[in-house]
């Protein structure tokens, strides 16, 4: 009897050890391309080498700017969960108040690895609030068969070329449009308007955080993004309503000549069970605007700590991170999801350059890509930006008007 007692005594002893030692932590999680797929892939990897930790993804919508607008809900309610939360670059100025400072862990994370620019993005006076995950610019994906077979011996280096192009292209060629891009109105019409914005000269903020939206170029580069659909005809009316995905699925079905977009692209595009254009496409800087530059919004994600959590979840959720952000995920991830590394060495991988070969060449690109606007008020920026670009691409203002407008409620926003 007295050996049953003991018996029972230790079993539940080690029952209350091992149940107080599990944690299930929640995860946020997009799933653009192939993202998702692989993030499954590498929680099971974590888990089982990590049978403490259970991780659970709470998918989010693709849209970057409905995203925000959930996890302010989430945050500002003061709920511990999402533990992990995947941070646009944009936001850590923003929701810095509720993520767990990192700084004193950035040994831990190994951050003198990473790319300066993804650690400069993810802090915000001085604290460390976020680890970089994969960083993002915006290229230029185009039809290499139809560019030969119609004597364009490189990718186009200016937008004047661009429209050429896509017009000689598709005087010819049945069912297809010349150049797709993300001309909804969210989160990623702001980064193709930067890039025009900055191509021709022009921007939004000078290094003071004044307002200097309002120039002739800002008005030359928007009145340019109408033209492609109306006077050029080259992109049709319904990219008004493309997203990355949407601009994707046409290219990639083979219904269009370039295409703007992020990297995770390549790996779908050339994955012949998915595409109609596996081993046709190329990948060029996008073109240069009438100021002589190409400029590539700087995209990317990080991920933060809830500040809510208990300690233990934020234990549980460095170790994830700092799985997630290692070396061999990273390599796995720009291999399998096409999103390019954070940490400098992996673009040094041979198995990179050979997955990916355009990540390796126009690394000098990736970094030096153009931010957007540093602040915390950028969300209401961005959504003012949205309104008047989209409001002149659907022709209820003009270019002239919508530039104006978008100067003056910048200006209100910002206190000048
Ligand atoms: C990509 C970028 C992100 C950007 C978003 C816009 O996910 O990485 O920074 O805000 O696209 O759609």
């Amino acid at each position: 009897m007295r050996k049953f007692l003991l018996g029972i005594l230790l079993l539940t002893l080690a029952v209350v050890a091992f149940s107080s030692s599990r944690v299930t932590i929640t995860m946020t999680a997009g799933a653009v391309g192939k993202e998702l797929e692989v993030l499954y892939a590498q929680l099971d990897v974590f888990m089982r080498q990590n049978p403490n930790i259970k991780v659970s993804v709470m998918p989010m919508p693709n849209s970057s700017t409905e995203r925000h607008d959930l996890y302010v809900t989430y945050l500002a309610s003061g709920e511990k969960e999402p533990t992990v939360l995947m941070l646009d670059v944009i936001w850590p100025a923003e929701f810095a108040p509720y993520l767990e400072d990192l700084t004193a862990d950035k040994d831990y994370f190994e951050l003198n690895k990473f790319l300066p620019g993804t650690v400069k993005a993810a802090t915000v006076n001085g604290r460390i609030v976020a680890i970089p995950w994969f960083t993002d610019a915006g290229l230029l994906y185009y039809r290499k068969d139809l560019l030969e077979k119609y004597g364009f011996k490189n990718p186009p280096k200016t937008w004047d070329e661009l429209v050429k192009m896509a017009k000689t292209i598709t005087a010819k060629e049945k069912n297809m449009v010349g150049f797709v891009w993300q001309g909804a109105r969210y989160e990623g019409l702001v980064c193709d308007f930067m890039e025009y914005l900055v191509s021709f000269g022009g921007d939004v903020l000078d290094d003071q955080g004044n307002v200097i939206i309002n120039s002739p170029a800002a008005v030359k580069a928007l009145q340019f993004m109408v033209d492609l659909i109306y006077t050029h005809k080259v992109s049709p009316q319904a990219v008004t309503t493309y997203m990355e995905e949407e601009a994707r699925r046409a290219f990639q079905n083979g219904q269009a000549v370039f295409m703007r977009n992020w990297p995770y692209a390549w790996s779908l595009l050339n994955d012949p069970k998915e595409s109609k254009v596996a081993g046709k496409v190329g990948v060029a800087p996008l073109p240069a605007g009438p100021a002589g530059k190409s400029a590539a919004t700087l995209g990317g994600w990080m991920l933060g700590i809830n500040k809510n959590a208990t300690p233990e979840e934020k234990e549980a959720a460095k170790k994830l991170i700092k799985f997630l952000t290692s070396y061999e995920q990273q390599l796995y991830k720009a291999i399998n999801a096409g999103q390019n590394p954070t940490m400098m060495d992996v673009y040094k991988d041979p198995a990179l350059k050979k997955a990916a070969p355009f990540m390796v060449e126009l690394y000098g690109m990736f970094i030096n890509a153009v931010p957007r606007p540093r602040t915390a008020k950028y969300s209401e920026i961005s959504d003012v930006i949205q309104k008047y670009v989209h409001a002149a691409l659907t022709r209820q203002t003009t270019p002239q008007k919508a530039i104006e407008d978008m100067a003056k409620e910048l200006n209100k926003i910002l206190g000048k």
